[in-house]
């Protein structure tokens, strides 16, 4: 057992109480922020005086050796530290002896913690993002090919009017383009440096903490209030809400891939390589990742939940509750990440039957507005060209035929505003290449969010 106090006790802890409070085997993983961190730290305390400079600069020599120590797997981070803190200062001191014990001076884990957990997640934000901007990239290139790819528009998943497959997914271009803003504007508040509040009440050091926050890259300079700045996590829960809510757009993209490659709709057919067989049955050939990216969306809600939770009965400043925000915290993190790695391979190497999609819109009554357009625009009242309209597709379901079916008698039959014009009016084409409104289906709207997207990714 390994930890930095233990001067004031007269025993040892109790090896199942030491276990339950250590947090070693999760917090390792941010050994880059901590010795990011610490390099600052001493580099600051050396340009103040606090600690001499041939110490400040033997302890920074020695950091970045045991950071390229650590990841070269020359050194080895066990369980027999208490935490990532415990682990670094003991390694630097084992090397260099009193210069070692010298770092810590100014500084508590409260504020060494909530530093290393602000890094980390700062870098998990860019990383989300870059992974969201790829996804985007596939869609961008997907609705490019697919301006005039027709295919039904649904509302309470019946068929409703025409859309595009470009139009389909720009819907979600559109989500994940919210997603991305919401990403930045977290970055952009969290990024401020809490390093020297010290435990909870600053320091008597004459610390600089603009340095240190300078260091860092914490363009928001250092936080405001020493006991905010230990016991605030809500950055974290903002990032876990960002990425609730990129799972939730993640979430019903997979559920309309999984309903479209069914075997009642084929309209899509998820390749090979993100597909699974079945050990019984022969023939199938599931969606498994589409459904673990649905899946996995109660995990990350339920991280989000999970903090928001923790935090809502602490009293100032940090409480050892607050160690309960690593594990959800790093879970969601991985598991969205891999969901967007996922989906988005999906999706690149997914294939659309273009053919089942236009026959699925042409069969659906999906012109059936247009038909009550056309009577509009020959002067019948909107609300009688529903009924007429009504009328005739009741006519053609029970003679299992579509409108486009209808002679002009059968049409007349119902108004003899009907002339032979109606049959272009209401073609699959016309539909959707006369929704010119801006955000519409159209090939020609669809350009203009084109060329939106593609300034927006910097392509060109
Ligand atoms: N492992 C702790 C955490 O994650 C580090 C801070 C410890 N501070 C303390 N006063 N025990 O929150």
């Amino acid at each position: 057992m390994a930890q930095l106090w233990g001067g004031r006790f007269k025993n040892g802890t109790d090896k199942a109480a030491y276990d339950f409070n250590a947090s070693i085997t999760f917090d390792r993983r941010m050994y880059h922020e901590d010795i990011e961190g610490s390099i600052a730290h001493a580099t600051m305390l050396g340009e103040q005086d606090i600690i001499s400079k041939d110490d400040a600069s033997l302890i920074v020599k020695t950091l970045k050796e045991i950071l390229d120590d650590v990841e070269s797997g020359k050194l080895e981070i066990t369980e027999e530290y208490e935490d990532i803190h415990s682990f670094v200062e003991a390694i630097l001191t084992e090397r260099i002896g009193d210069a070692g014990k010298r770092l810590h001076t100014g500084r508590s884990r409260n504020d060494q913690v909530a530093l290393d957990m602000k890094l980390y997640t700062r870098k998990a934000i860019d990383d989300m993002d870059s992974r969201v901007m790829k996804l985007q990239k596939v869609l961008l290139r997907i609705i490019e090919e697919n301006l005039d790819t027709y295919m039904p528009g649904f509302t309470h998943l019946q068929k409703a009017q025409p859309v595009t497959v470009a139009h389909h997914f720009g819907a979600y271009f559109e989500m994940f383009v919210r997603d991305r803003s919401r990403l930045a504007d977290i970055r952009k508040r969290m990024n401020s440096c809490p390093l020297g509040s010290g435990a909870l009440a600053g320091t008597t050091y004459p610390l600089n903490r603009e340095r240190t926050a300078e260091l860092l890259g914490f363009d928001l300079g250092p936080t405001r209030n020493s006991m905010d700045s230990v016991s605030d996590r809500d950055y974290l829960i903002e990032f876990l809400d960002a990425l609730a809510l990129i799972m939730m757009h993640l979430s019903r993209f997979s559920e309309e891939v999984i309903i479209w490659n069914s075997n009642e709709y084929r309209f899509v057919e998820i390749d090979d390589a993100y597909s699974t067989g079945s050990s019984i049955m022969p023939q199938k050939k599931n969606p498994d990742i589409a459904e673990l990216v649905r899946g996995k969306t109660g995990r990350v809600y339920g991280a989000l939940m999970s903090l928001l939770t923790t935090m809502k009965g602490i009293p100032l400043a940090y409480d050892k509750d607050m160690q309960e925000d690593k594990e959800v915290a790093f879970d969601a993190m991985d598991n969205v990440g891999a969901c967007l790695e996922l989906f988005t391979g999906m999706i690149d190497t997914m294939k659309f039957r273009k053919p089942v999609m236009e026959n699925s819109a042409k069969n659906g009554f999906t012109n059936a507005t247009d038909a009550a357009d056309y009577l509009v625009k020959k002067g019948v009242p909107f609300r009688d060209a529903h009924g007429i309209i009504g009328r005739l597709v009741l006519k053609c379901i029970d003679e299992s035929k579509a409108l486009d079916d209808l002679t002009l008698e059968e049409w007349r039959e119902e108004s003899d505003v009907f002339d032979n014009d109606i049959y272009e009016a209401i073609s699959l084409k016309t539909c959707v290449e006369k929704r010119l409104t801006f955000g519409a289906p159209s090939a020609e709207s669809m350009k203009k969010n084109i060329s939106y997207y593609r300034n927006y990714l910097n392509l060109d």
